[in-house]
């Protein structure tokens, strides 16, 4: 429990940008051509074809943006490499089909499977209905924290079990393999995926993601919506950590040296740009070029309507991973306590930081915004 309470130096820069007003913020990094703090990176040219990258909703491969950061060995931050109306998509997976079982998410931890089974047509009318009164009742997707897919993380033991595995959705682990192809990775299988639903007072505590088996294999992670600063910072918390800003539609891939570094999004940030929605999203999909056999469906505008109410004070992300090397299997012993999942057990912190700190002592057995 000490650990919980320690005052390291990843923690003082936390919560120095949970604080920070919006305009102090020059130390953050932004990654954009021109910008010195900032290297740009090679992407593997011809690694992956331009109809697999259209099919994925991904512009060809040359247009990306790829930079490292100095210091940073195996990170890589790829600047929105996503075809017109693309994002539209990912987010309505996100949204509307992702959430649905057998996936997992916080809300079963105390509904029942018939309540949270199609979390989607129990809160599209509230979602679209939304007057922006403060006191509104939320819908279940507002309420919506994480989904797991794949083999399922377990937030109290945190690991992986053979046995608690379900499908995992063939769009995602083909959008995943073409950015592991681009990046190197020409073997990489999705096999895990945690997706994290933020609102404006959200934030993820200082974390390392180690319980896949394999470390070799990078750590894939989209973002969509409003934006975040993103803290990455070194094998120890006694590491200053750098921080970044993420924008909707940027990847970023840790791998190498920087797969297990400690990281956390200490601030959810309207983007930049003004309005509600970041400008690639700030118009329903138009889809004048679907493409030969696209992994998704295009958005409809209906679909749109609920997804663009909910993003104008979200945002969501999706950490993709490998868990096993190729051809290993789950050591014997990872069988046990599948369905162990508790209130509490998950990385995310809500509200104001002296509610934050309340709650870390109030159920400091649980561990919560630790992973
Ligand atoms: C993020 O939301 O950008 C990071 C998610 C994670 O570390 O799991």
């Amino acid at each position: 429990m000490a650990a919980l309470e320690r005052e390291d130096a990843f923690r003082k820069i936390f919560r120095l940008y949970r604080r920070r007003n919006t305009s102090e913020l020059s130390g953050v990094i932004h990654f954009r051509p021109g910008n010195s703090a900032v290297k740009c990176a090679e992407l593997r040219i011809g690694a992956l074809s331009d109809e697999d990258a259209r099919r994925a909703g991904l512009q060809p491969l040359e247009q990306w943006k790829g930079y490292h950061l100095e210091g940073y060995p195996g990170f890589l931050f790829i600047s929105n490499p996503f075809l017109p109306s693309w994002q539209h998509r990912w987010v309505r997976q996100c949204l509307k089909f992702y959430p649905r079982k057998p996936n997992v998410c916080n809300l079963d931890l105390h509904m029942s499977p018939d309540q949270t089974g199609d979390l989607w047509s129990s809160s599209h009318n509230q979602l679209r209905n939304k007057s922006g009164q403060k006191h509104q009742e939320k819908s279940l997707l507002e309420k919506l924290r994480w989904v797991t897919l794949g083999f399922h993380y377990n937030w109290s033991t945190k690991k992986y079990y053979k046995q608690n595995y379900t499908p995992f959705p063939a769009d995602l682990a083909e959008l995943s393999r073409c950015v592991g192809l681009a990046c190197g990775f020409s073997n990489f299988k999705a096999e895990a995926g945690i997706l994290n639903y933020y609102h404006m007072d959200s934030s993820l505590g200082i974390h390392v993601d180690e319980a896949e088996l394999d470390h070799h294999s990078p750590l894939l992670s989209f973002s969509f919506g409003q934006s975040s600063i993103f803290l990455l910072g070194g094998r120890s918390r006694e590491a200053e950590p750098t921080a970044m800003m993420m924008h909707s539609g940027d990847i970023m891939v840790m791998s190498g040296a920087s797969r297990l570094l400690y990281h956390a999004v200490p601030r959810i940030l309207r983007h930049p740009e003004g309005g509600l929605l970041p400008p690639d999203l700030s118009h329903p999909p138009t889809d004048k070029d679907p493409g030969a056999h696209p992994l998704t469906e295009p958005c409809s505008p209906q679909d749109w309507e609920v997804c663009s109410a909910y993003l104008q004070n979200s945002r969501i992300n999706m950490t993709i991973r490998q868990v096993l090397q190729e051809g290993a299997c789950f050591p014997e012993d990872t069988g046990a306590d599948t369905d162990q999942i508790t209130a509490q057990a998950s990385y995310h912190q809500e509200g104001s930081e002296t509610e934050q700190e309340a709650k870390r002592v109030r159920t400091a057995s649980d561990t919560p915004g630790e992973k």
